[in-house]
């Protein structure tokens, strides 16, 4: 990757389930992958209810379980800024999308803007999926939730530094 830092940010509704954990667990690969320095990662939700708020305590534990720590992230709702400070902005389902979209309308806006399971490998390419709520139901539902993210999230650390690499070949 090059000197200047990749800005994702990962959106969902409160900013206290899916997007901290996916912030959490992209960030967990990242360093993982000698890659920390040459990401910037932060996550938001297009309602500011939470903010100021720890991730839900049921994602907390999940995450834990797994390896991965996000109890020091703090919910904040997504931004007009955050439009041009970020480079590639992905949302967990379609109504968080359009959301950003309409800010982004209304909005100086330079990020590339996709759901974020356009990076499931187990999605079809072309297809769109969504990261289901886990909010009001039970822990399968969290489990559920930490393995998409895992695995989505690998694939796009791999494909940004695919991308990265081939920017560099051309430069
Ligand atoms: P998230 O989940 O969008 O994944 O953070 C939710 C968190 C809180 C609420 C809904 C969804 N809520 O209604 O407060």
């Amino acid at each position: 990757m090059n000197n200047k830092p990749y800005r994702v940010l990962f959106v969902c509704l409160g900013n206290i389930c899916r997007s901290p954990l996916a912030e959490g667990v992209f960030r967990h690969l990242a360093l993982k992958a000698g890659l920390g320095k040459h990401l910037e990662i932060d996550s938001a939700g297009t309602a500011a209810w939470h903010e100021g708020k720890p991730p839900d305590s049921r994602m907390r534990q999940t995450a834990e379980s797994r390896g991965v720590d996000i109890s020091q992230q703090k919910a904040r709702a997504l931004r007009a800024e955050d439009l041009v400070n970020f480079d590639l902005i992905l949302a967990m389902d379609r109504e968080n999308l359009r959301n950003i979209q309409q800010l982004a309308a209304k909005n100086p806006s330079s990020a590339r803007i996709e759901l974020y399971r356009t990076f499931d490998p187990e999605v079809s390419r072309g297809e769109s999926a969504e990261v289901p709520d886990p909010y009001y139901g039970g822990q399968e539902g969290f489990d559920l939730v930490f393995d998409m993210v895992e695995r989505t999230s690998k694939v796009l650390l791999k494909e940004l530094s695919s991308l990265s690499r081939a920017q560099q070949d051309n430069a």
